[in-house]
């Protein structure tokens, strides 16, 4: 059974789950929009991504016997003012999640809830990869003038981990 603190800090991952998928949809649109289709792709991934995470969590509440909530989403922004600028704002809202993932493996860990403790590890081994990916997206965009772009474009499929 889960504390009501944790059962809490879990809905409240829940919301931020989907408003990450959200947030990602909402750059996959703009990205469409833009004309970079292989961008817009991998926006359109990473939500679908977002949302098998918004599912594990609302599974695992309801199988520890909690309710999981379906929450009320925040609209996310329409446009960005670019292709760099969208991957810096993917990969602060990583870290901030990262962070909120920490705070339920520490809230776990003080309450001697261990089964949440051990199912929250996949996740922390999963923000890392993210960062990681993100943060190598954005040194390549680096490196690019707008002429790299059309092939960036093209590649980053390919650049996807497998998770
Ligand atoms: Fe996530
Ligand atoms: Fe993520």
């Amino acid at each position: 059974m889960l504390s009501t603190k944790m059962l809490q800090i879990l809905n409240d991952q829940v919301a931020k789950e989907v408003y990450a998928s959200h947030l990602y949809l909402a750059m996959a649109s703009w990205a469409e929009n833009e004309g970079l289709a292989g961008i817009a792709d991998w926006f359109y991934a990473q939500s679908e991504e977002e949302r098998e995470h918004m599912m594990k969590f609302i599974r695992y509440i309801n199988e520890r016997g909690g309710h999981a909530e379906v929450p009320l989403v925040e609209k996310p922004p329409k446009d960005f003012p670019g292709v760099k600028e969208a991957f810096d704002a993917a990969l602060d809202h990583e870290k901030m999640v990262s962070g909120a993932i920490n705070d339920i493996a520490a809230l776990a860990f003080d309450e001697k809830d261990f089964a949440t403790h051990n199912w929250i590890q996949w996740f922390i081994e999963e923000q890392r990869e993210e960062e990681d990916s993100v943060q190598g997206i954005i040194d390549k965009l680096e490196l690019l003038g707008k002429h790299g772009l059309y092939v960036f474009d093209r590649d980053i499929m390919s650049m996807r981990g497998d998770h």
